[in-house]
């Protein structure tokens, strides 16, 4: 008879959302101090500042909704996997009605990093989980706050920010508190819980990373 070791018996994590929070504390820290976006959110730059940032952003989401259409019946990953998080329609409509071509960007070195390891977790859907964590609920969170400075240093209109417009989600707190509910029941084993907070903390460093790009 074969017994399945104590360390990689598959449980929910009723903690998960918990330690995820507290691991990218330092890091969420970190990514709101950066001089991009400290200069981004004080109206110290321009709109093409903005611009150059979905820009870049494109690419992510693109890598993030790619890997979440194939996750979406995976066990683990596709309890996060939400149509009404979809961001990639919106953000090539905001990327035209902000005067650019979607299509023509190039990704920066960073970025193109960012891609790879989004794409690298079609075959881990734990770490999937990370990625999709700390972008949308970053965007249901301070996303908001973006969206209003965007509209008030800039005067980027409602037509250029669909990207921050969650149509089907009345409530933003009660689908985060829910989100996390959901983080906290999924079927992981100790090993893949730990890569959902390591990927978590590297999903942070790469934007980080982007800021230092977009800064320079
Ligand atoms: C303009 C800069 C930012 C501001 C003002 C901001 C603001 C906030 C606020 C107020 C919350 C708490 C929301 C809540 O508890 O419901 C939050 C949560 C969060 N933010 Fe940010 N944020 C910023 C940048 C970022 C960046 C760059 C990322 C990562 C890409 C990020 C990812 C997250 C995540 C994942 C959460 C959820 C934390 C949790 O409850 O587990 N944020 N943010």
């Amino acid at each position: 008879m074969t017994t399945t070791p104590e360390a990689s018996r598959t449980a929910t994590r009723p903690q998960l959302s918990e330690d995820l929070r507290a691991a990218t504390a330092v890091a969420h820290d970190r990514a709101e101090r950066a001089t991009f976006v400290d200069d981004l959110m004080s109206g110290r730059l321009d709109a093409s500042g903005y611009r150059r940032m979905a820009a870049q952003l494109y690419f992510v989401y693109r890598a993030l909704e790619e890997v979440g259409d194939d996750l979406a019946d995976d066990p683990v990953a596709g309890p996060v996997v939400d149509e009404r998080l979809r961001r990639v329609p919106r953000l090539s409509a905001d990327l035209v009605a902000l005067g650019l071509d979607p299509d023509a960007a190039t990704p920066l070195p960073g970025v193109a990093a960012y891609v790879a390891a989004i794409e690298a977790t079609r075959t881990d859907p734990a770490r999937f989980v990370a990625h999709h964590y700390t972008r949308y609920l970053g965007d249901l969170s301070g996303g908001q706050v973006i969206r209003s400075r965007m509209k008030l240093h800039y005067g980027l209109t409602d037509e250029m920010l669909t990207f921050y417009v969650f149509d089907g989600i009345d409530k933003l707190k009660r689908y985060k508190d829910a989100y996390r509910a959901t983080l906290d029941g999924l079927p992981l084993d100790d090993d893949q819980a730990r890569a959902v907070i390591d990927e978590a903390v590297a999903a942070f460093e790469h934007n980080e990373r982007l800021f230092a790009e977009l800064a320079a």
